[in-house]
């Protein structure tokens, strides 16, 4: 069967609905004047912000055609999914070379043996400030059950905070060493909070509404795509009931309020089960700020039963408080295990998969501080090496013969030595079992992604990691996933299994630090390959950097959009076109 989509990101100005709300936005927190002249741009897809769901099954194999009319190079990654033998999809510097303004390219992989809730986003220039998300949802074959009863509706949240200030602006504090500081909102699924409060909500902001039947129980997929904020999500009077996590189904437990760090994403299934007297507050508020300060940067949305009588009124429901139990938010994420008699994407049960009794193979204590001067630029390192952007994909460079683009040194401890800029990649050895200590002596809390593969969380604690932590490891049923936070003064233990040969991309989620160096690569390479265990580079491989000699041109398309706009400014758009096809 084949499913043909498509999808276009394009930028929406005035007078379209959204920019009537985000005007409406930075009306309200940057200026109290009316919203002429104030303009918000974002980077939408298929005219929709967030961009529109792609919605495929395991083991289909996904045609995504992606146009380019931004101004700028682009490049598409989806988190979370792992791309199984075939990094030259991933959609980040090391794997992929850049989409150039106004060119086309066409990303093709299998997603394979997965299950669960994604996000797809533009990874270069902090593009994702300005939008360009959306949700990527992986749904079992009809033969493979799930560890709950079938839904009556599946919802998607994507919350994040928000500046109204654009990517390149964002990027322009950022590379004068300044701090991003408090952002302006937290958006839930695009929109602006709903007038809970008169004093601290202006009139005329649109909000998000999700409609919803009495006596019935959705599946609600809650994305955190935002910039560095950690938030709390939480619905009015429902619980939440947890039951996967990036791909794992989770033992299912009731939470009232739930942390999604940045990067993060859960499946939760909520009843609605309340009487319907009003409607209910859907929040994501700030974690780990003054309440005092960030007050205003509260995403709010409505709850709404189609019996409903009438709207939500009083105070949002309290937000965890922690000022006394500071365990709070890492005792909540050590709850979150996995389900260990659930089936996953295939046939055969995860619990299966005994990974507490492997030995590990390989043990990387990954450090982070907080930012530093290197070369008189403010800078983010871990291990004391803030990541120089590749020019060229690594393995694409390894096919060309190419020396010196990489280095292979990055080291497995920190190193008492001044902080520096490189391009070290780590040389993990395929077939390996590496143990993964995230350290974090940053002041702010920071979640870490693993392209290209999930991991087992099997520790987290405040204080410095040594051997001994690993006799507190969950060997049983820790959850896998592949973005973790790190509490500041904090570390997190992950193990991982190097069973997919590629260079894969591990950063820090939160787009300041990684703007600024955070990230490394791993590079896992068959020292027997056979064209099996890895992929040939795509047909139509895109080259840059020194290998852009070997570029044949592409035919600019028309900027056929501009008319579409009336004329408008038309900075950010390009377009999907994806095709599905089972296999
Ligand atoms: C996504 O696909 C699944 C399986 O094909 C289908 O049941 C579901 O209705 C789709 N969801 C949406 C929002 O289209
Ligand atoms: C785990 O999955 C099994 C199999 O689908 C299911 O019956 C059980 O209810 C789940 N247990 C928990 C605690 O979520
Ligand atoms: C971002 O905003 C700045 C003004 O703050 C403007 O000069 C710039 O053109 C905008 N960038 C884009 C890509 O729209
Ligand atoms: C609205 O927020 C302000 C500022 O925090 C507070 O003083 C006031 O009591 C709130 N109003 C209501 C009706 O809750
Ligand atoms: C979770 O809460 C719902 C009510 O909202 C309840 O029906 C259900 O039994 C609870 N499940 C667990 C596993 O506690
Ligand atoms: C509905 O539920 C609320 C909160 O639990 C309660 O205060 C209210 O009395 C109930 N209303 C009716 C009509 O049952
Ligand atoms: C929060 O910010 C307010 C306003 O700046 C300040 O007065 C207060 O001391 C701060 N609270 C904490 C706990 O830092
Ligand atoms: C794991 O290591 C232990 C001790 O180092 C050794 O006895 C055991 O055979 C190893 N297990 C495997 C599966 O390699
Ligand atoms: C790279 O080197 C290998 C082994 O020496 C050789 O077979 C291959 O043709 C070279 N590739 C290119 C693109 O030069
Ligand atoms: C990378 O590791 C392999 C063993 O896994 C080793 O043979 C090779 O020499 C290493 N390369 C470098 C440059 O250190
Ligand atoms: C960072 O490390 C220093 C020195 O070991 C320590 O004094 C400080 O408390 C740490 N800070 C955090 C946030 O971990
Ligand atoms: C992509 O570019 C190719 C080559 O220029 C062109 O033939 C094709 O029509 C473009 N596709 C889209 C969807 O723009």
């Amino acid at each position: 069967m084949i499913q043909p989509f498509s999808m276009s990101f394009v930028s929406l100005t005035p007078p379209s609905p959204l920019s009537a709300f985000l005007n409406g936005f930075v009306r309200s927190f940057v200026r109290s004047k009316r919203f002429n002249f104030i303009f918000s741009m974002v980077i939408a897809v298929n005219d929709q912000f967030p961009g529109p769901l792609l919605n495929v099954t395991t083991n289909n194999n996904v045609v995504i055609n992606v146009r380019n009319d931004l101004d700028e190079e682009l490049l598409i990654t989806w988190s979370g999914v792992q791309m199984r033998r075939n990094a030259w999809q991933d959609g980040v510097l090391g794997t992929n070379c850049p989409i150039p303004p106004k060119w086309n390219w066409t990303y093709q992989f299998q997603v394979k043996d997965q299950i669960g809730s994604f996000f797809y986003f533009p990874s270069l220039n902090f593009q994702r400030a300005s939008g360009g998300f959306g949700p990527f949802v992986i749904n079992n074959r009809a033969l493979i059950p799930i560890p709950f009863a079938q839904p009556d509706g599946d919802i998607v949240i994507i919350i994040g905070d928000w500046y109204t200030q654009n990517h390149t602006a964002l990027r322009t504090l950022l590379d004068a060493g300044n701090d991003l500081g408090i952002p302006d909102g937290v958006l839930i699924n695009g929109k602006g909070p709903y007038r809970y409060n008169t004093t601290l909500v202006p009139d005329g902001i649109q909000y998000e509404t999700i409609n919803v039947d009495p006596g019935k129980t959705y599946r609600i997929r809650v994305h955190n795509v935002g910039i560095s904020t950690s938030l709390n999500f939480r619905i009015q009077n429902h619980n939440l009931l947890l039951a996967e996590t990036e791909g794992y189904y989770t033992v299912q437990s009731n939470y009232t309020q739930f942390d999604i760090h940045v990067g993060q994403s859960y499946s939760f299934l909520v009843s609605m089960d309340q009487n319907a007297s009003s409607d209910y507050y859907i929040v994501a508020s700030a974690r780990f700020v003054n309440e005092t300060l960030w007050q205003r940067v509260t995403g709010v949305a409505i709850l709404h039963y189609s019996n409903s009588k009438g709207p939500a009124t009083g105070p949002l429901p309290d937000p965890p408080y922690d000022l006394y139990y500071k365990e709070e938010s890492i005792n909540q994420a050590r709850s979150v295990r996995q389900n260990t008699s659930a089936s996953g994407a295939r046939p055969n049960p995860q619990g299966s998969y005994r990974y507490g009794s492997i030995n590990i193979t390989d043990t990387y204590v990954l450090k982070v501080l907080p930012p530093a001067t290197i070369h008189g630029k403010v800078r983010a390192t871990i291990n004391g090496i803030s990541f120089v952007k590749p020019e060229v994909p690594f393995r694409l460079a390894d096919q060309h013969n190419l020396t010196g683009v990489y280095k292979l040194d990055f080291p497995s401890k920190p190193l008492n030595r001044p902080p520096l800029m490189d391009r070290s990649i780590i040389n993990a050895t395929y077939k390996g079992f590496i143990e993964i200590v995230l350290q974090n002596n940053d002041t702010t809390i920071q979640s870490f992604h693993l392209d290209g593969y999930s991991f087992f969380v099997v520790g987290m604690a405040y204080g410095y990691w040594s051997k001994d932590s690993r006799g507190s490891y969950n060997k049983w049923d820790a959850i896998a996933r592949s973005t973790i936070q790190v509490y500041p003064g904090g570390w997190a233990a992950i193990l991982v299994s190097l069973d997919n040969v590629g260079a894969w991309n591990l950063r820090s989620a939160n787009m300041d630090r990684w703007y600024l160096g955070q990230e490394t690569y791993l590079r896992i390479v068959n020292p027997e390959e056979n064209g099996e265990t890895e992929m040939a580079a795509p047909d139509d491989v895109l080259y840059c950097g020194p290998l852009k000699y070997l570029q044949k041109e592409q035919q600019h398309s028309s900027a056929s959009q501009v008319s579409f706009f009336g004329g408008f400014l038309n900075l950010f758009t390009f377009f999907l076109i994806a095709i599905f096809i089972s296999g």
